[in-house]
């Protein structure tokens, strides 16, 4: 037996986690590395994902402080099985397997994997094996996990001591103390394993002794120093949306470098109520950017008019997006020409990990979703990009906005569609409609945050159905107005989605409040159906 009788006593102090020693989260082709990189993070240690491709050559270069195996979706014996290069278990890194990382870490160090017929799915009891060890530390003998595998571990590798089993599997954790190697069938990250984030912390924090000190205030110094190395003296422009990555962005550049920074921010009027006084008076007084607001309300009204089909809607407010961007650009160049001969180089991008991750993790220019390219830049543009979120996850970028004291109603902003109300109104857009959207979605929000929602929702869309009307009745008087569509959704990443169930006398209120309040309006209607079949938005 190698486990230990005292849990601290194989921690070995190794130095902190930054982006120069990230934890490496092997990602076997499943959708859970991301999630695990993001429990990492949350023990306050920096990680990053890599392809399970990696040669121990690769590993050893990025000097890691850990390794994190995650699941995958095969059998370690399937044909075409992700594969992974037993050379990096001589490293002397510590490795933690998860489900289908555990099962690569059996076979390679000589354990076995058997097809059992036995597969368990979902919530699933596991013993603990008496006698301390360091990596179940502190937690119940008897616990719940969550499963997702068909083959099993059937015989642990020699020098390994088994620490827990459940019915059908009695291999289901595993550790090597001496050598720091360990393993859980089950998926640690996800929220249905009772003690999951447990294990995490157990092996970043004890067994690979790695500090809990990775936070928002270092990765502001780490940025700055960065962003100052890239930009020199040189000069840098920034697209403000009024969403919360290219104002975190920007107010770290800002930061760094002061007033070699100008920030743009296009009101094109299909923007929700105080969204651009928010910009122009918190933001700027926040951060002290220099700011420049394009008011081309006219031009977007006059290019949508008549419009209802909704890709034309946002090919048409994508090409006047970049359009208005362009000039207002070209314009700011020439004067930054003129005053002293150096022009604008560099762009600042709110690219996030996870955009990072999905398009391949290359370097270089940033990968923009065609879907979401709305608010983002032509491909042609002649600029060293500026991307000081590159490493980060949307709720860390809003832990750093906080931190450089960012206005709330930004940094904790929902997503917004960069083709905004645009999208929000079935049928053609006119100012007098944008007007009464501005409202009625003004009034939702106000009382979804009254009532402590704004962390439950992942965002709550609001149409007007513009192309429909039904009758009413209003005081003494018969209506003929339109309807109102509530949409509020619950979400991780937005690819799928519930609607939320928001308690009825809130959904009361908000009726009563639009009727009463909001002009040509006199119905209400919720939207009660998933992702799939609907999406989040209308159009
Ligand atoms: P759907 O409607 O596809 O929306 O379920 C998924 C997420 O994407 C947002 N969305 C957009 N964002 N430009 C954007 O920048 C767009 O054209 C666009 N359409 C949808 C939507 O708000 C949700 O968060």
């Amino acid at each position: 037996m190698t486990s230990v009788a005292d849990p601290t006593a194989v921690v070995t102090p190794t130095e902190a986690s930054g982006t120069d020693r990230p934890v490496l989260v092997v990602d076997f082709g499943a959708q859970y590395a991301q999630l695990i990189a993001r429990r990492v993070r949350e023990a306050s240690v920096y990680s990053e994902i890599v392809a399970h491709s990696i040669t121990a050559a690769e590993v050893a270069a990025k000097n890691p402080v850990g390794i994190v195996l995650s699941g995958g979706p095969s059998s370690v014996y399937a044909e075409g099985a992700p594969t992974f290069d037993p050379a990096i278990f001589d490293l002397g890194i510590p490795v933690l397997g998860i489900c289908y990382g555990f099962q690569v870490m059996a076979t390679a160090l000589g354990g076995e994997v058997a097809h059992t017929g036995l597969s368990e799915y979902g919530s699933t009891p596991v013993t603990v094996a008496t006698g301390e060890n360091v990596l179940l530390a502190g937690q119940p003998n008897e616990q719940t996990v969550w499963m997702s595998h068909g083959d099993s571990v059937s015989r642990a590798p020699e020098g390994f001591a088994v620490l827990a089993s459940t019915d059908s599997t009695p291999v289901a954790a595993f550790a090597n103390d001496d050598r720091r190697l360990y393993g859980v069938q089950w998926h640690p990250e996800v929220k249905h394993t009772e003690f999951g984030q447990d294990v995490l912390e157990n092996f970043l924090h004890r067994a690979a002794g790695i500090p809990a000190d990775w936070n928002s205030g270092n990765v502001i110094a780490e940025q700055v120093a960065k962003i100052r190395a890239q930009v020199g003296t040189g000069k840098v422009i920034c697209g403000l949306s009024g969403g919360v990555d290219s104002a975190v962005a920007a107010a770290l550049v800002h930061k760094a470098i002061g007033d070699q920074l100008v920030c743009v921010f296009v009101d094109h009027g299909l923007l929700r109520q105080d969204e651009r006084r928010q910009v122009e008076e918190d933001y700027v007084k926040a951060t002290g950017v220099r700011l420049v607001t394009v008011d081309v309300r006219e031009q977007f009204l006059a290019a949508l008019e008549g419009v209802s089909d909704p890709e034309t809607k946002r090919k048409i407010i994508g090409r006047e997006f970049i359009r208005t961007f362009e000039q207002a650009q070209a314009e700011l160049i020439k004067e930054a020409a003129e005053l002293d001969g150096d022009p604008i180089r560099f762009l600042v991008q709110g690219t996030l990990y996870p955009d990072v991750v999905e398009s391949g993790g290359g370097s270089g220019t940033a990968n923009i979703k065609s879907h979401h390219n709305v608010g983002g830049l032509p491909e042609d543009l002649k600029f060293e990009l500026v991307e000081p979120l590159r490493t980060l996850f949307k709720d860390e970028v809003r832990a750093i906005g906080a931190e450089l004291g960012l206005p709330p109603e930004i940094v904790q902003r929902q997503p917004f569609p960069g083709p905004g109300l645009g999208i929000r109104i079935v049928g053609s857009i006119t100012f007098e409609r944008l007007e009464l959207l501005r409202h009625a979605d003004a009034i939702v929000r106000a009382e979804l945050t009254a009532a402590g929602l704004d962390g439950v929702i992942w965002q709550c869309p609001v149409v007007l159905l513009a192309d429909v009307r039904s009758v009413g009745v209003q005081g003494d008087g018969r209506t003929y107005g339109h309807p109102i569509v509530l949409r509020p959704v619950s979400s991780e990443d937005a690819m799928t989605a519930d609607w939320t169930r928001l308690p009825y006398d809130l959904l009361a209120r908000i009726s009563n409040r639009i009727t009463n309040e909001v002009d040509g309006v006199n119905r209400v209607v919720l939207d009660v159906t998933s992702k799939p079949p609907g999406t989040i938005e209308w159009e």
